[in-house]
């Protein structure tokens, strides 16, 4: 038997849709009780189908609501705001924010009320229940903080940080998926060279990406420890890993995340 939560997701989009998915299909909550608002209606139809409430009213979502997940572009947060601080109430209501960028204080800045604020960083591997979710919290209880921890396990993993490390994060995780993407075109590249057709470089790259980080989470080793299992001393493995540090390997990924971390605090200040 679901638990019973009452769910707004005001912005339906990729990332709401996928919350109200994996929400809904770790029987957190039932499709009944989820509120799914966006202004295009007939891009939810196949929601409605599966018995989702959708519709164009946030005020009404937020009304029938505990838990009120936002999810609209960063540029239209204000006005969402705007409109349902009539209906936002403190006692009953905990705010969800997953707007890249936009830092708790901001929210209250839109807010006429001080209230329980959870802010959410996941990345796009939501999409296959397989996010790394960073979340920061304010005015929220810990069983309010659990609760919305178990909503983001849906998705992935979780982990609850400083917000002052919420940027970061999103580097290292959002960004993130970009960076490790890359790593796996280059061997696919390097794999063509070698002699495979792309398909099969690109297999090859991705299930050893995986059997990669796999070993990581699952032995809970340091990466040295697995890498030293397969570095035969004079062998190809300590060739090629020892000529990629000469080229820059770890220095450039932590340039680059450096870069990035950069460009955030320029964007967002
Ligand atoms: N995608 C990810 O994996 C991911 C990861 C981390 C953070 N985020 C953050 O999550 C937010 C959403 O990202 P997304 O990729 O899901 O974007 P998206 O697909 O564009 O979704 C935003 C949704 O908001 C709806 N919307 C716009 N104005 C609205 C309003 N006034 N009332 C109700 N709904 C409204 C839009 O639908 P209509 O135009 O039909 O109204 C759209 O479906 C962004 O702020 C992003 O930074 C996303």
């Amino acid at each position: 038997m679901a638990k019973k939560h009452d769910i707004a997701i005001i912005g339906a989009g990729n990332l709401g849709i996928a919350i109200a998915k994996g929400i809904a299909g770790a029987k957190l909550a039932k499709p009944k009780n989820m509120y799914l608002t966006r202004r295009h209606l007939e891009k939810l139809a196949d929601l409605k189908k599966q018995k989702f409430n959708v519709l164009a009213n946030n005020i009404e979502a937020v009304q029938n609501a505990e838990y009120v997940f936002l999810c609209v572009q960063p540029k239209q947060l204000p006005d969402v705001l705007k409109e349902i601080n009539p209906v936002l109430d403190p006692e009953k209501h905990v705010l969800i924010s997953t707007i890249t960028g936009v830092e708790i204080p901001t929210i209250e800045q839109h807010l006429e009320t001080t209230m329980p604020i959870i802010r959410a960083m996941p990345n796009t591997a939501t999409a296959i229940q397989e996010s790394m979710t960073c979340m920061c919290t304010k005015n929220a209880s810990e069983d309010q903080v659990k609760e919305v921890k178990t909503f983001f396990e849906a998705l992935g993993e979780t982990l609850v940080i400083d917000e002052n490390l919420m940027k970061a994060a999103t580097v290292l995780a959002a960004s993130g998926i970009a960076f490790f993407l890359r790593y796996i075109r280059a061997a696919t590249q390097g794999g063509i060279q070698l002699g495979f057709h792309a398909e099969e470089a690109q297999k090859i790259a991705m299930q050893t990406a995986r059997g990669a980080a796999s070993l990581l989470v699952e032995g809970e080793n340091h990466p040295e420890t697995e890498i030293d299992k397969v570095t035969t001393p004079q062998g190809c493995t300590i060739a090629g890993l020892n000529e990629m540090e000469h080229q820059g390997l770890s220095s450039a990924v932590i340039k680059g995340l450096m870069a990035s971390y950069e460009k955030i605090n320029n964007i967002t200040q």
